[in-house]
């Protein structure tokens, strides 16, 4: 009965002291608490206090088996750069730092460190300079938000060298120059592209039309010439965006894939017929104003549910729901 009690009382210490094998990593816990101070220990980071569990009671950081694998700060004041800590975070899988407009600089070289990062979010924060190369030596990362930010230059070329990314989504900064040719030879998956709201130019490379790409979305931009290679009758496209550019095709020679469900290509100079197969397509959202087409809009499927302005201001297109030819 003693030994009974006896082993009673020493497994329920056991039980007890089991949650600390599950807590905070020192080392871990270390760069949170460097990272704290290198923001200057601001109001928003009080909870990280070292006395207790980072895993457990330090906001906006998760572990998994007693490392720090997610670190989401999001909205909120707090000053400065990212600090070159978080490279120390090693087993991190999600990084965001979203909605922090006082957050600046660039992106530190300590990041590659992160070689198990899967969701790498920067998104609305105050992030300047051009966005650096290094950034393509993130070999697992799926998806790249650096969207809203201040961003500068051209787009790194080696993003394509990125062989899970699903998405690059850069949209809303500064970015100049063209898309790179390298985006013709994604070495891995073929990532949505969202480049919207830029600065970029020039013309699409060619080769990028052997790609069926699910998302694309340029539009804001002031590229030039073909942007036809996103389309295919053999594609599973589902939405694509080239409003707002200087884009110049015959759109009667575009052959579209039935998948599209959403196509904005209003405001370019876009000439040609009216494809009569658009008129096949199950599209939630359509709009082909402003531009140079030409003839009569075909009757049938979804096109006479679109309002006059998706059609409106072209050289002479006509019929419902415009005027009648
Ligand atoms: C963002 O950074 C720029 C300098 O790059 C600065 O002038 C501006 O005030 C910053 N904005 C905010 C909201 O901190
Ligand atoms: C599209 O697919 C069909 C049937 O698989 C094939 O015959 C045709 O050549 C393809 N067209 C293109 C442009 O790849
Ligand atoms: C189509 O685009 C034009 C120009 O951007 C815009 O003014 C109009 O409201 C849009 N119409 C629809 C139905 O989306």
């Amino acid at each position: 009965m003693k030994l009974f009690l006896s082993l009673c009382i020493f497994s329920s210490v056991i039980f007890i002291s089991l949650p600390s094998s599950y807590s905070c990593t020192s080392a871990d816990k270390n760069a949170l608490l460097q990272i704290k101070k290198a923001f200057n220990n601001p109001p928003l980071l009080s909870s990280w206090n070292p006395r207790t569990d980072c895993c457990t009671s330090w906001t906006g950081v998760e572990c998994t088996n007693s490392r720090v694998t997610s670190l989401t700060i999001s909205s909120g004041e707090l000053f400065g750069q990212i600090p070159n800590q978080i490279g120390d975070l090693v087993n991190l899988r999600t990084l965001d730092f979203s909605y922090l407009t006082h957050l600046t600089g660039n992106i530190p070289h300590t990041i590659t460190k992160l070689k198990n990062l899967d969701i790498l979010r920067l998104k609305q924060t105050n992030l300047s300079g051009p966005i650096p190369d290094y950034i393509s030596e993130l070999k697992s990362v799926t998806f790249l938000d650096l969207s809203f930010n201040q961003f500068t230059g051209p787009i790194p070329g080696s993003l394509s060298q990125m062989p899970k990314l699903e998405a690059i989504q850069i949209n809303d900064n500064k970015l100049t120059g063209s898309v790179p040719n390298s985006f013709g030879s994604f070495v891995g998956n073929v990532p949505n592209l969202y480049l919207f709201n830029n600065k970029l130019s020039g013309n699409i490379p060619e080769s990028l039309s052997k790609y069926d790409f699910n998302g694309v979305d340029l539009s804001g931009n002031g590229f030039t010439g073909d942007g036809s290679m996103f389309f295919g009758r053999n594609k599973t496209t589902i939405r694509v965006d080239l409003s707002r550019n200087m884009f110049q095709f015959d759109l009667s020679k575009v052959k579209f894939a039935r998948s599209i469900v959403s196509l904005d290509l209003s405001q370019n100079r876009i000439f040609g017929k009216f494809p009569r197969e658009l008129s096949k397509l199950r599209l939630e959202h359509f709009n082909v104003s402003y531009n140079r087409l030409c003839g009569k809009i075909p009757r049938g499927g979804l096109l006479q549910t679109f309002e006059p302005s998706a059609f409106s201001h072209n050289l002479c297109l006509c019929g419902t729901p415009l005027k009648s030819c």
